[in-house]
C-alpha cells in the first residue's frame, strides 16, 4: 500500500532491537522446569515503524492496510523457510491488537542481522524489536517486563510451548541463568570474569524449534521416568557449568558442554549436519562444542582458549560453513564486534 505523506517515526533505531541468543546449556529440559543458561549474541533483529501524518480532519482512508517487510530473509536460501513470512505476521498482527494500534495502518521494517529458523532466538528477537518499534512510534508506555511478556506470548504463537527464555534473552540483552517455575521465571544475571568466546556455526539446515520441542515432548509422554532423569542430568551440567563460567574456566566449561551435546543426542534432537560440525570443532581445538537451541539442523556452539578461537572459525569456515564470533560476557547486552 501506498501511504502518503510518510513521516518518519521519532525513534532511536537502536533502541528497536531484540537480541539473537545462543543457549549455553540447558535447552529443551528448560521447557519442563530445569535451569538454563542463555546468553545474546552479537546480531540482532531491528524494527522501525511508519506511518501517515495525521491530517487534521482528513477521513481515516479504509482501504489503508498495515504492512510488514523482512529485509533479506527470503535471500538466504540456507535459512528459507516459506511458513516464516505468514507466521511473522501474525506476530505483528497481535503485537499490534495487544498494543492497542491495530486500527492504525503502519509499515513495519524489519531488518534482521540473525538467520532465521537456526535456533539463534531470531522469533524472540523479532517480537521484541517489532514491540518496541510500535511502542516508540505511538508513544506508548511499556516496561522491559511487558515487553518481554508479549513477545512470550508471540512465542506460544510460533512454538507453542516455549519456556520464556528466549523472549527473555532477546528483551533484557544479558546473560543469564534461567528457570520456569508455576509462580513466574527465576531469572538471574550470571557475573562472568573474563569474556568467554564463542564461535557460532550453522549447518545451513532449517530447523523450527516448535518441531523439536513437539518431538521431545512426544518422547516425554511414552518414557516419562527416563526423560526426566535425562533433563536432570543436564541441570546438574546447567550447575556445574555456571561455577565454571563464573571461575572463568574454560576447560571445565567445555566439558559440560560436551556431556550436554550428549545428551541433547540421547533426546533425539541432534542430526548428521550438527554431529559432524560439533566433530569438526572440537577436532580443530574446541574445548566444549554442542547444538545450541532447538537443534535438528540449526547451529551449534563451540568455546575454545581466546588465542585459539580463531583457528577453530577458520577450519569451520573453510569447510563451508557460516561461522559467527561472539562472547559470552556479564551485560551491557553482549554486543561485541567481530
Ligand atoms: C529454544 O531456543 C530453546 C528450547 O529450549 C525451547 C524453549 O526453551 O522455549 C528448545
Amino acid at each position: 500500500i501506498d501511504i502518503a505523506p510518510i513521516i518518519a517515526a521519532s525513534v532511536d533505531p537502536a533502541q528497536n532491537v531484540g537480541y539473537g541468543k545462543i543457549i549455553l546449556l540447558g535447552e529443551h529440559s528448560v521447557v519442563y522446569g530445569y535451569r538454563a543458561i542463555a546468553a545474546p549474541i552479537n546480531l540482532a533483529i531491528r524494527a522501525e515503524v511508519t506511518r501517515p501524518a495525521a491530517v487534521a480532519g482528513a477521513r481515516p482512508d479504509a482501504a489503508a492496510k498495515s504492512e510488514l517487510v523482512i529485509s533479506g530473509w527470503d535471500s538466504d536460501p540456507a535459512a528459507h523457510n516459506p511458513d516464516g513470512a505468514a507466521l511473522a505476521e501474525r506476530v505483528a498482527t497481535l503485537i499490534a491488537a495487544r498494543l492497542g494500534v491495530a486500527d492504525t495502518p503502519v509499515r513495519v521494517e524489519v531488518f534482521p542481522e540473525l538467520p532465521r529458523a537456526s535456533g539463534l532466538g531470531a522469533s524472540a528477537a523479532l517480537a521484541v524489536s517489532v514491540i518496541r518499534a510500535l511502542v516508540h512510534s505511538f508513544g506508548l508506555s511499556l516496561s522491559e517486563e511487558e515487553i518481554s511478556q508479549l513477545a512470550f506470548e508471540c512465542e506460544q504463537l510460533v512454538h507453542g510451548t516455549p519456556s520464556g527464555i528466549d523472549n527473555t534473552v532477546a528483551t533484557f540483552g544479558q546473560t543469564i541463568l534461567f528457570r520456569k517455575t508455576d509462580a513466574g521465571n527465576e531469572i538471574e544475571e550470571l557475573d562472568i570474569p573474563v569474556p568467554i568466546p564463542v564461535v557460532v556455526g550453522l549447518t545451513g539446515v532449517r530447523s523450527l524449534t516448535a518441531d523439536t520441542v513437539g518431538r521431545v515432548h512426544a518422547g516425554w509422554e511414552k518414557n516419562p521416568q527416563h526423560y526426566e532423569a535425562i533433563f536432570s542430568e543436564i541441570d546438574g551440567l546447567v550447575g556445574t557449568g555456571v561455577e565454571a563460567l563464573r571461575r572463568g574456566d574454560l576447560p571445565a566449561l567445555g566439558e559440560v558442554m560436551n556431556l550436554n551435546h550428549g545428551l541433547l543426542n540421547a533426546l533425539q534432537v541432534s542430526s548428521p549436519e550438527l554431529e559432524a560440525l560439533v566433530d569438526l570443532a572440537r577436532r580443530s581445538g574446541a574445548l566444549g562444542a554442542k547444538l545450541t537451541g532447538g537443534g535438528g539442523g540449526g547451529a551449534m556452539i563451540a568455546i575454545a582458549e581466546p588465542g585459539r578461537i580463531h583457528s577453530v572459525a577458520n577450519t569451520l569456515d573453510v569447510a563451508g560453513y557460516q561461522t559467527y564470533l561472539t562472547e559470552i560476557r556479564t551485560s551491557p547486552n553482549g554486543r561485541v564486534k567481530r
